[in-house]
């Protein structure tokens, strides 16, 4: 084989690619039902959107962007989130001088130059909502909702909802603060990278999911108790609203984000069943990016789940979603003159919304036959030289093996009926 996908990416190949499909419609179903437009980015933009808007001390814009100069001189990256580009779209095209909140959901693939390992690659697909132009404590509840009620809708149970809320920039420097002064006092048992860590983005000391760390951080003072008091209302009211529409969660006061534009309400969903990729989504409040990346103050909310880990979480609860019927008739023409007789009845059934297929390349009985089986059907219909002549074909239903002759002219209709299509 002399080429293979890259490192870190995979091939969506039938017939798992239904799979694939339902998941990613199904995650943004209910989004859709409360108004939320499609919107589309380029997959690359400036480099500078993601420096200033996801933040410079990311490992997301240190290590793991796919960077690149273009022909004209221009520093481009593979979007390795859609949060910065939503907000950029938005400014650009001056959305939030109209209704607001602007209400978007998107979906497509990130690039990150990630170490791969199961859940983890190095481009993978995400659906995401954001919603625009409102700091509404309402809006923070509704777009969570979304999120649990997508997983929920796929017939997922064991997705866990963490929430906490990270401040804003009236508490969040001081707290920070106050937490590097503790870190510092721990620094000596701490290993070169995290004590670098330390002074260059504390917070992200928190998120360290190694037990000998965790074990330091046990006094680590958490932002929830240095909330001032415009976040703290916030929070309660974010909670008030989750508790109204009966959703579960676990405070997570030591929740942080691997991006930097967050502020106030953050949160993640993860799945017990996927190992150390455990986070099936994330997201929370950005109400400084807007402005970070040179536009006009535009708070918004909004989050990311993974098809991938998705797809993963499904198979670990033996959950498998609804996809449409690939074949539901298969047409099986025995000599040239059926071939055409075929053809015609397999297209006249896709027009009536029936999936219907045919043996194509001449072989027998047999082996068409077993193609039908393969195909996943629940009729067949067998034309032969001698039924074409008498006008009938012979409809052949392959769960029972029963058959019997029934007119040409008739059998789009009767076989649409009978699958409950267009008659
Ligand atoms: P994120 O937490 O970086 O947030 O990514 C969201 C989800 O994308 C993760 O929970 C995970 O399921 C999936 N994901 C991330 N990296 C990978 C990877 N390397 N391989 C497979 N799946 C991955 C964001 O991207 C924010 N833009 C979310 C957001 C939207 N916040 C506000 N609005």
């Amino acid at each position: 084989m002399p080429f293979t996908a890259p490192k870190g990416t995979y091939d969506v190949l039938p017939p798992d690619s239904a799979w694939f499909l339902a998941v990613r419609d199904a995650l943004v179903a209910p989004a859709r039902r409360a108004g939320y437009g499609y919107l589309e980015t380029p997959a690359f933009e400036e480099t500078g959107l993601f420096e200033r808007g996801v933040g410079e001390s990311t490992d997301v814009v240190t290590k793991e962007m796919y960077t690149f100069a273009d022909k004209g001189g221009r520093s481009l990256t593979l979007r390795p989130e859609g949060t910065a580009s939503v907000v950029r779209a938005v400014t650009e095209h001056g959305l939030e001088r109209g209704q607001l909140p602007v209400k978007v959901f998107y979906a497509g693939p990130m690039f990150r130059y990630e170490r791969p390992q199961s859940g983890r690659f190095r481009q993978f697909q995400q659906v995401g909502v954001e919603a625009l132009g409102l700091d509404d404590p309402a809006l923070d509840a509704e777009i969570v909702a979304l999120a649990v009620h997508a997983f929920a809708e796929l017939g997922l149970t064991e997705v866990r909802l963490l929430l906490n809320s990270i401040g804003d920039g009236a508490c969040r420097p001081a707290y920070v603060e106050q937490l590097r002064q503790f870190l510092r006092t721990v620094s000596a048992e701490l290993d070169p990278d995290t004590r670098q860590r330390v002074e260059l983005n504390s917070l992200r000391v928190l998120d360290d999911k190694r037990p000998e760390v965790q074990e330091r951080l046990a006094d680590a003072p958490l932002i929830t108790d240095h909330l001032c008091p415009g976040c703290q209302e916030h929070y309660d009211a974010v909670r008030g609203h989750l508790g109204d529409l009966g959703i579960v969660w676990t405070e997570t006061p030591r929740l942080v984000r691997g991006l930097d534009y967050y502020r106030r309400t953050t949160f993640e969903l993860q799945h017990a069943g996927l190992g150390a990729q455990s986070a099936v989504g994330g997201g929370g409040r950005y109400d400084g990016l807007s402005e970070d990346i040179g536009g006009p103050p535009l708070p918004g909310i909004g989050w990311a789940l993974g098809i991938e880990r998705t797809l993963l979480a499904l198979d670990a609860e033996g959950v498998r979603p609804a996809v449409p019927a690939r074949c539901q008739v298969f047409v099986v023409p025995l000599g040239a003159e059926a071939k055409r007789a075929a053809l015609r009845l397999a297209d006249d059934l896709r027009g009536r919304g029936v999936a219907a297929d045919l043996a194509y390349g001449n072989r027998g009985l047999k082996g068409a036959m077993k193609a039908a089986d393969r195909s996943g059907a629940s009729y067949a219909v067998v034309l032969g030289d001698r039924d074409l002549a008498a006008g009938v074909g012979q409809l052949k239903d392959l769960t029972s093996g029963k058959q019997h002759a029934v007119a040409l002219a008739d059998i789009g209709a009767e076989i649409a009926c009978r699958l409950g299509g267009q008659p």
